[in-house]
């Protein structure tokens, strides 16, 4: 288990990146304060594999600041359970993280994995 950050650090509504990585896990992270609760989903969309946010760490919309959207080709997810409503891969999901909310921290579950820079190989969608 790794602390990410707490809910504090977040405004209600604000999306945040995190990449982990270590053993066979290699994940980058995208962690959504919906008042006093998370959403967490992994930085990866469902449409052909590409990373939400196309300028680093910007996960949101100005046009629809309530739902996640994917820079490559304009797709938005609802942030409740990372459906796509819009967009190339409507009626399907962002893939769910490993994250829990511990008090007022956010955790990632998964044991030997550290938080990093950058991730240096291929995304894994699965724990
Ligand atoms: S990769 Fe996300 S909409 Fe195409």
């Amino acid at each position: 288990m790794i602390e990410l950050c707490r809910l504090t650090d977040l405004c209600d509504g604000e999306a945040k990146g995190f990449s982990v990585e270590g053993g066979t896990v290699s994940q980058r992270l995208v962690i959504i304060r919906i008042g006093s609760d998370i959403r967490a989903y992994i930085n990866l969309c469902p449409h052909i594999g590409s990373r939400l946010d196309g300028e680093v760490g910007r996960f949101m919309n100005k046009g629809k600041p309530e739902l996640l959207f994917c820079n490559s080709h304009a797709a938005y997810f609802r942030v409740e359970d990372g459906m796509c409503i819009d967009g190339p891969c409507e009626g399907q999901k962002l893939y769910p993280a490993a994250v829990i909310l511990d008090g007022d921290k956010i955790v990632y579950t998964r044991s030997g994995v550290k938080v990093v820079d950058e991730i240096s190989r291929v995304v894994s969608t699965t724990d």
